[in-house]
């Protein structure tokens, strides 16, 4: 049976951190995999849901299946965190995923159900796991310029002018927010335009919604999507909790579908289920149900949006820190952009030999493409990093 296969290769992100776990060298920093550390270097379990948890627990009487499209009552927090208060509720659908990733991926195959024949764009670069993702539910794949590297921002004209090349019916993937790996994000009149070019082509939004809260707060992390739901016919977005809620390993996310109407949102949604069916049948439960119980009382809602902010505030604070420390290191703005971007994430625009060197001389882990985890950022050693991407510019 496997006598044919090859060795698979390692994703880059995962093979990073097995890399940095196996170096002995008590400095190391580690820069990889998208996962919020605090300043101990810690990924803390939030005070709400800790909370959430030990109520579930005192409550929960068995562990019998939930249903197919999960708790009803986290599919309802899920659709007003993203889409507001005035969400279209008559035409948008809800199913609870297993992390933002299952959410893309049942996304994923009902499009291929839908429409075989559609090419999925993507932007140029993009979360490295949306090419096996998309191309395994069988979508073609096209990408659409979107990163300058020289200067750090978004090539807008080139990215329209890409998306100037979909064919009627194309799906283009979004970054709601917080643009992984790049950091750098469109502008809300960039967003209004874009949103232009959709409709007048007839394209498919989805957007991929990782990072709600850890940008320019949460309902700004929301207003392209929410900018986008209010104009098109139809969308689909894959939200993930994994960040926002810091539920990484329990696996929690959400894929939520705008239909034409009532009737084209039921049937999106009866297939949409019947994949999942196909998949992996049920949703896991936990995390979801403890979000649900947050989004449910008022005090863990805002408890949780609380401490939410100092994330986004620290990593605020950690951005800076590095663009000050590099402007002084490197006695140039060339790095300025740093403190402009916003999520998770930054991508300095070293060369893959530049970022070796930083791993194998200074213990720095950083995805090869040059991209920062701005969480994993020692605010007492900035000054030493600084120096250390500064000499091996
Ligand atoms: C990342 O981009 O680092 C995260 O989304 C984690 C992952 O699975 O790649």
């Amino acid at each position: 049976m496997f006598e044919d296969l090859k060795q698979a290769q390692p994703d880059k992100i995962l093979a990073l951190m097995a890399q940095f776990r196996e170096d002995p060298r008590p400095a190391k920093i580690d820069l990889g995999v998208g996962v919020y550390k605090d300043e101990n270097g810690r990924t803390p379990v939030m005070r709400a849901v800790r909370e959430a948890e030990k109520r579930l627990y005192d409550a929960q009487t068995t562990k019998a299946y939930v249903g197919m499209a999960g708790d009803l009552a986290f599919d309802a927090g899920m659709v007003e965190l993203v889409l507001g208060a005035d969400a279209p509720k008559d035409r948008v659908r809800c199913a609870q995923a297993p992390g933002g990733s299952g959410a893309l991926r049942i996304i994923a195959e009902l499009l291929k159900l839908a429409r075989p024949d559609a090419t999925v764009w993507m932007s140029d670069p993009t979360w490295p796991n949306h090419l096996p993702m998309m191309k395994g539910a069988g979508l073609k794949i096209a990408e659409y310029p979107y990163f300058d590297a020289a200067t750090g921002t978004v090539r807008f004209d080139a990215m329209l002018d890409g998306l100037g090349q979909a064919k009627a019916g194309d799906v283009v993937l979004l970054h709601g927010c917080c643009h992984n790996p790049t950091g750098a994000n469109l502008d809300m009149g960039q967003w209004e335009k874009l949103t232009g070019l959709l409709i007048e082509r007839d394209l498919f939004p989805f957007v991929d919604l990782a990072y709600q809260g850890f940008g320019e707060g949460l309902e700004a992390d929301a207003a392209a999507t929410r900018h986008v739901a209010s104009r098109v016919p139809e969308m689909a977005i894959a939200a993930s909790c994994s960040k926002n809620f810091s539920v990484y390993r329990d696996r929690v996310g959400a894929a939520i579908l705008i239909g034409r109407d009532k009737a084209g949102a039921d049937a999106a949604f009866s297939q949409l289920l019947g994949v999942a069916r196909g998949m992996y049948s049920m949703p896991p439960d936990h995390s979801a149900a403890a979000i649900a119980i947050v989004m449910q009382d008022p005090d863990l809602y805002g408890d949780w949006k609380v401490e939410l902010e100092e994330v986004r505030l620290r990593m605020l604070r950690l951005r800076k820190g590095l663009a000050d420390a590099l402007r002084r290191k490197s006695n140039s703005d060339r790095f300025d952009f740093v403190a402009e971007h916003r999520g998770m994430f930054s991508r300095l625009g070293l060369t893959p030999e530049q970022v070796e060197r930083l791993r194998d001389e200074h213990g720095v882990y950083m995805v090869s493409d040059s991209r920062i985890n701005v969480a994993g950022l020692p605010e007492d050693r900035l000054d030493d990093l600084a120096a250390a991407i500064v000499s091996v510019l």
